[in-house]
């Protein structure tokens, strides 16, 4: 079920019986889409329609798009081809195909003309809508072109509720706290394609997770661009409260036991804030918190609104009150104006933050962003060459932070059988780091003490203690 305003959702389930149209809904982009996702799918079922897993059994297909890198846009491009010709072989007849999510926002009408041209196009604060446009493409000649154009635009109020018994993922129940962004980093699209940030009421957000808990879920992964930056402002029915106040109530959650959230703005995350994290023992010590670069003029053409010392100074605090605290971060090399120094810069942050993990991405000039205006002089090869340099550079700091770990002692919670070796299960610390075991079943949601004894990639391995 979704739900539109910021009022309770109709936890009035479950599903009726369906063998309506078959939809394929395919996720692009970040957890947010994941989410919108979910949420489309209890729409949808809702609504009298089947999920289904591939294509080939689909009456309509739907991709959630995401716009922030150009390489994001043309995978999906690519893909409405693709899954055009995988039915014209499999001699399967023609089917719907939907945008949504964030190129839907950005292109609009465009999506709708030309070779790829797809049957409809809804935006993200419009999800709403697609029951009765799929009904309508789904019994109509489908494929051919049809229905109404582009429904994009942005409704401060549309909040969805995804419903809570499907798909946790690694574990965690993905809950999204607000949507869209009100800051102005000039290499960036979301702001255009997610609006101006709007955030879920309190009491909506604690009766979807109290659902969840209910439901047998045990850990909640909180969601938005800058959940950091969280501000309720106040209502009839619950007082004004900020990130640190909200998690201080769903941490109150009975039966809840872990909380993450993503992504945390390096602005937004304050002192009082990290001593509420530090204090509240539900809270994972995993701080993602993207830098996206180490040089303080790159910052500051970013709009990123802090300098590489304030960076420091903020993983310090982090250090200091939240025990065993880990970090992971996002980069972009390449922007505009970046020097060889300037990379040098973020070389020196990474080495002085030692993270966990680091999502490196070339930068990739989006149109009308302000930074679309400026220059995009780093040439190709030398994005390529820092990308690759930064990435090895990681690889050495993980190495040595992954060694170091051997032999300690840990508390993990399974996520469920591991991909391999056979016969293992796979597991995640509280600071967000895996782990693989062998021997009995170690269940989705039990805990376990667990020795390390090695690692590989981003995956320690481990024996566990206490089976
Ligand atoms: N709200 C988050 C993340 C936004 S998008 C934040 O503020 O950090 C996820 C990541 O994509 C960003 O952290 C950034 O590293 C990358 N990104 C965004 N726009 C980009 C662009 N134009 N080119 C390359 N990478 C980009
Ligand atoms: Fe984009 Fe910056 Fe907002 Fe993150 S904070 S979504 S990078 S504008
Ligand atoms: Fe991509 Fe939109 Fe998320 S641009 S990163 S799917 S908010």
């Amino acid at each position: 079920m979704a739900t539109f305003q910021n009022s309770l959702p109709d936890l009035t389930r479950p599903f009726p019986p369906v063998d309506g149209p078959a939809i394929y809904i395919e996720t692009y982009g970040c957890q947010m889409n994941t989410y919108d996702s979910q949420a489309i799918g209890g729409l949808l079922e809702g609504a009298g329609f089947r999920l289904v897993d591939n294509e080939l059994a689909a009456d309509a297909v739907l991709l959630n798009t995401c716009s922030v890198r150009e390489h994001a846009e043309h995978k999906v491009i690519s893909r409405v081809g693709e899954v055009r010709n995988r039915r014209r072989q499999a001699e399967l007849g023609p089917v719907v195909i939907g945008i949504c999510g964030c190129m839907a926002e950005r292109l609009g009408d465009d999506l709708r003309k030309g070779p790829k041209a797809v049957d409809l196009v809804v935006g993200v604060d419009n999800y709403d809508a697609l029951p009765g446009l799929l009904r309508g493409l789904t019994g109509a000649a489908a494929g051919t072109g049809g229905g109404r154009g582009a429904v994009t635009g942005h409704r401060l109020d549309a909040h969805y509720v995804a419903p809570p018994e499907l798909y946790p993922v690694n574990n965690s129940h993905l809950v999204t706290i607000h949507k869209g962004c009100d800051y102005k980093c000039t290499y960036c699209i979301v702001p255009m394609t997610r609006g101006p940030q709007s955030e879920k009421a309190p009491d909506v957000i604690l009766a979807e997770i109290a659902d969840i808990v209910a439901r047998g879920g045990r850990e909640v992964t909180l969601l938005g661009q800058n959940v950091t930056a969280y501000r309720w402002q106040g209502s009839a029915d619950f007082g004004p409260l900020d990130f640190a106040g909200l998690l201080e109530r769903v941490a109150g959650i009975d039966g809840l036991e872990r909380i993450r959230f993503l992504t945390g703005h390096p602005r937004d995350m304050h002192t009082h804030l990290m001593d509420v994290i530090g204090r509240l023992d539900k809270v994972c010590p995993w701080l993602h918190v993207p830098a996206q670069s180490g040089a303080d003029t790159v910052l500051r053409r970013m709009k990123r609104l802090y300098t590489a010392g304030e960076y420091l100074d903020m993983v310090d605090h982090a250090r200091r009150v939240i025990p065993d605290v880990t970090f992971s971060s996002d980069f972009i090399v390449g922007f505009p104006g970046e020097t060889d120094d300037d990379f040098r810069a973020t070389l020196d942050l990474i080495r002085r933050v030692q993270y966990d993990q680091i999502f490196s991405f070339k930068y990739s000039e989006r149109p009308g962003v302000p930074a679309a205006r400026l220059a995009d002089d780093v040439p190709a090869e030398a994005k390529k060459a820092r990308l690759a340099e930064l990435m090895d550079v990681q690889q050495g700091i993980w190495a040595r932070t992954a060694q170091a770990q051997v032999g300690q002692v840990v508390r993990a919670l399974g996520e469920g059988p591991a991909r391999r070796p056979p016969g293992a299960w796979r597991l995640r610390t509280p600071n967000n780091r895996k782990v693989v075991v062998l021997g009995p079943e170690v269940p989705a949601g039990a805990e376990a003490t667990v020795r390390l004894t090695g690692w590989e990639a981003t995956t320690f391995f481990g024996e566990r203690l206490n089976a």
